[in-house]
């Protein structure tokens, strides 16, 4: 199938069937920028509900700068993976020095925390960039339509994917019409419609064959394999930490001390924790309120222990801890897992 012919059947199928999303009406490189950044952390009906959390509260790129990275990490609360909020601060930031928002590939992708992914959807859904972006959703099309089975976490993955993907994008029209009839660059459409045909179409299990524009053309198909591609390498082992937290309650205060860099969670807030350390030199007598509660990180699975310590004496705390009203808990960022614990307690 000609790179042409793959362009025109993609588009027509989104034509048809893409999905109208808020950022898909704005040529806003902000807008643009801050929607993949969050969709890299969330699915879209959650992601959606974020995105306009922040245009609404920070609606142009200085006024994101101008925030502080406490308020930038409280409106990210609940998206899980902290550096990207706070590379999104410091881009934001980076940005505003530079005096306007860089309009080149290689410009863009100099930006805190964006990779070639993000730099080709802001290249090209804001500047009409004739530049792939190769997400999961791109992996899985072409590795099923070639039935390709490098591995797309390798080096030569990404380059054969990316390259696959460069060519077929440069057979889009210049410019056509979105699904909601606006004047659109080809490669912003092209990129769009990918995303939309793997998560939609094509998806990881039970894709949507029978009803597939190219299921005459899926080399996959043909050998009936598109479900086990594309190929992923297994790396890392996924490791088991256990903690054990501790709220303590004083006279309708309670403590808890911001996290340090070099771990998960840096910048967010905790309560006293223990990890890999007996319990037995805490002070007064602890309440249980759970045992073994999982959270589940990306490399890792947290098992977690929560108690009480109801307590008229403020205990010896290092000096990092600070004490904060009860009711002014929610002013913090807390992971996940610490949100469970404060739910537990109210
Ligand atoms: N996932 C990441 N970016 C997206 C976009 N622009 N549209 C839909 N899904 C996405």
């Amino acid at each position: 199938m000609s790179p042409a012919a793959f362009c025109a059947s993609l588009l027509k199928w989104y034509d048809a069937n893409g999905r109208d999303l808020p950022w898909r009406h704005t040529c806003d490189p902000y807008a643009i920028w801050l929607s993949e950044v969050i969709l890299q952390q969330t699915r879209i009906s959650q992601g959606t509900a974020y995105w306009q959390r922040f245009m609404q509260a920070w609606p142009t790129v200085e006024t994101l700068a101008a925030a502080t990275e406490d308020e930038v990490l409280k409106m990210w609360q609940g998206l899980g993976y902290y550096s990207r909020a706070r590379n999104l601060h410091t881009a934001a930031q980076q940005i505003v020095a530079l005096g306007q928002f860089p309009r080149t590939l290689e410009e863009i992708r100099r930006l805190k925390g964006v990779g070639d992914y993000t730099a080709a959807a802001i290249a090209s859904m804001a500047f009409g960039v004739t530049a792939a972006a190769v997400d999961g959703n791109v992996y899985r099309v072409l590795s099923r339509l070639y039935a390709i089975d490098t591995p797309i976490n390798t080096t030569e993955g990404k380059h054969l994917f990316t390259r696959l993907a460069d060519e077929l994008i440069h057979a889009a029209p210049h410019t056509a019409l979105s699904p909601q009839g606006e004047e659109t660059s080809g490669a912003s459409l092209f990129n769009q419609a990918m995303m939309d045909f793997g998560a939609t179409q094509c998806t990881p299990q039970s894709p949507l064959c029978l009803l597939c524009p190219f299921m005459e053309d899926c080399e996959a198909h043909r050998r009936g394999i598109a479900e086990e591609l594309p190929v992923k390498l297994k790396k890392t082992k996924i490791t088991t930490r256990h903690l054990i937290y501790i709220y303590v309650r004083c006279h309708g205060y309670t403590t808890i001390h911001r996290r340090g860099a070099g771990d998960i969670w840096q910048g967010l807030w905790e309560p006293p924790l223990f990890e890999n350390q007996s319990l037995s030199q805490w002070p007064g007598h602890l309440r249980q309120l759970a045992i073994g509660v999982k959270h589940v990180l990306t490399h890792r699975i947290l098992m977690a222990d929560f108690y009480v310590l109801d307590t008229d004496q403020r205990p010896p705390l290092p000096d990092d801890y600070i004490w904060v009203p009860e009711s002014r808990l929610s002013d913090y960022a807390v992971p996940r897992l610490v949100e469970k614990l404060v739910e537990m307690i109210a």
